[in-house]
């Protein structure tokens, strides 16, 4: 079957996206280790500025999210739409371009931010010239997978393909509005937006670069690879589609709970807090509708080690969008914003949620791609609990710490004085900024042994030389 799948389908470049995905989520997360250690014991800044956490903190976040995440989500997107729309890739050769494409602007990324060439907005640090090779490679992804689509053999067009499109056409337009910029050098430009139109826009970004490529890109995962996994068909196709739709018409309405009490009208971030909390609805009906695909078929976590990361990141999903919108309440945030809470709120998004559902789906790919059993299957499931465990650690550590943080800024003394000085606060944060490098730590060496069995899987697959066997023969492994 799957010998035959090889011939229909082009998955000689999403076996690269696979690997360099496993790659950059071990490169990601050993910096994110390193920055964790660096709050913990600063002297591990060294003095230099390359490798001072002001400079590493955005090599972390890009290369977690557009290293390991872009490379997850064009190959779940490119294996999945061949699959479910029963066609080839429209273009081989364009696929291959967004592959070499995407990473040299990676490797762009890792050149540029140790050297502080940086535009300071969040998730878009990356200076103008290579702002326009991102937009120009996200574009022929993008029009890949619409031609893709646009040549399929099915009637209809699965929801998995739904969400992966809603993804690149918000992306796109995203991308392209908040990277406005004037250069005055190879390596400097000027926003064309400033003040508070800035920082608007900064956060119409900010808060959808979460809400698209976090969530919707990798909903577009949970759509296709869960009812693969399982076996089954997805729950209730109905509520898919609703979820769909009002992710869409919801997330774009949200930037402005990330300023709160700031220079934007007051007004924005009660429309933002609003629709944030209307957002549980349709995330919690998603998350259900993820769960409830398994009913009937909940005995498989026994033995299935893949399942469980789908089943733990779904658990994170519905966690972490409930934790969102209360956050964007204006009496939680005024508690929350500035502490580490906020960081907690993110990783459980990020690990517990996008790595999590990443790494099941490679998992789900690393068999079909390569048409052998994983290397070990004792390996996945060590992998599993390390990055549970690891998880819940790093979470709990920011939830607890963020919590007292907040608390000890606005504790007043009998006279109307901060009980607290800030430097006391920074001390009392020690034990939590430890304990979270050791669940960083954690989840890294799970990462680690992914990639470890991963290799070894490709190796295995070489030498029994079953991928160039699949092209021609049909076997069934
Ligand atoms: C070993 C695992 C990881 C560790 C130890 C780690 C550690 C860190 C640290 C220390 C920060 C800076 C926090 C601060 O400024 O106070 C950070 C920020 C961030 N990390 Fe991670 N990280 C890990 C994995 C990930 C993954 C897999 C993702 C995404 C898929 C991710 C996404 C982010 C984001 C978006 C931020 C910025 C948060 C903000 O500005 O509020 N991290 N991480
Ligand atoms: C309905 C869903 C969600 C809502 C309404 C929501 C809301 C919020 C709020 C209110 C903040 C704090 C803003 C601040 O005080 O500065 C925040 C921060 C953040 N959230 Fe969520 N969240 C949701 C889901 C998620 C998910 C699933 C992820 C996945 C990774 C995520 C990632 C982040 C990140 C990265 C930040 C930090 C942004 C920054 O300051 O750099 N969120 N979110």
């Amino acid at each position: 079957m799957e010998a035959v799948a090889e011939q229909k389908y082009n998955f000689d470049v999403v076996r690269w996206f696979t690997v360099m995905a496993v790659v950059y989520v071990v490169v990601g997360t050993l910096v994110g280790v390193y920055i964790a250690s660096e709050l913990a014991w600063p002297v591990l800044n060294l003095d230099s500025p390359y490798l001072s956490f002001g400079r590493l903190r955005p090599l972390h976040t890009n290369a977690v999210i557009f290293a390991f995440g872009g490379c997850v989500l064009m190959a779940t997107a490119f294996y999945s739409v061949q699959r479910t729309c029963g066609v080839k890739l429209w273009s081989s050769k364009m696929a291959w371009f967004t592959f070499i494409g995407w990473n040299v602007v990676i490797v762009a990324a890792v050149i540029t931010l140790p050297l502080g060439i940086n535009q300071s907005k969040e998730y878009a640090e990356l200076e103008w010239p290579i702002d326009i090779a991102i937009a120009v490679v996200w574009l022929s992804y993008l029009f890949n997978f619409v031609m893709t689509i646009i040549h399929r053999k099915t009637s209809h067009i699965y929801v998995s393909n739904w969400f992966f499109l809603g993804m690149m056409v918000m992306i796109t337009y995203l991308h392209v509005v908040n990277s406005l910029a004037i250069p005055v050098g190879l390596f400097k430009s000027y926003s064309i937006f400033s003040g508070v139109h800035d920082a608007m826009i900064q956060w119409w970004w900010g808060h959808n670069a979460v809400g698209f490529y976090l969530t919707a890109g990798f909903l577009g995962i949970m759509y296709y690879f869960v009812p693969k996994q399982v076996n089954r068909p997805v729950f209730s196709y109905r509520l898919s589609v609703i979820h769909f739709w009002a992710l869409m018409f919801g997330y774009v309405w949200l930037g402005a709970h990330h300023l709160q009490y700031t220079a934007l009208p007051d007004w924005t971030g009660s429309l933002g807090a609003a629709v944030s909390i209307a957002m549980i609805i349709p995330s919690w009906g998603g998350a259900v509708n993820g769960l409830m695909t398994l009913s009937g078929a909940w005995d498989r976590l026994r033995t299935d080690y893949v399942l469980r990361f789908f089943v733990i990141s779904l658990a994170f999903y519905a966690m972490s969008t409930f934790e969102g919108p209360i956050m964007s309440i204006k009496t939680v945030n005024a508690l929350s914003h500035y502490t580490d809470w906020t960081i907690g709120h993110v990783h459980s998004g990020a690990l517990g949620w996008v790595a999590m559902v990443g790494m099941g789906a490679i998992y789900h790919m690393m068999t079909r791609l390569f048409h052998v059993k994983m290397y070990s299957e004792k390996l996945i499931n060590i992998h599993f609990w390390m990055a549970t465990i690891g998880t819940v650690i790093y979470v709990v550590a920011m939830w607890v710490s963020g919590l007292m943080q907040g608390l000890m800024w606005r504790t007043y003394d009998e006279y109307g004085a901060l009980a607290y000085t800030f430097a006391e606060s920074v001390e009392a944060m020690h034990p939590y900024y430890a304990m979270r490098a050791v669940g960083g730590l954690l989840f890294f060496l799970g990462a680690v042994i992914m990639l470890y069995n991963v290799i070894l899987t490709v190796l295995m697959a070489k030498k029994a030389g079953s991928i160039q066997l699949a092209k021609t023969v049909d076997v069934k492994l």
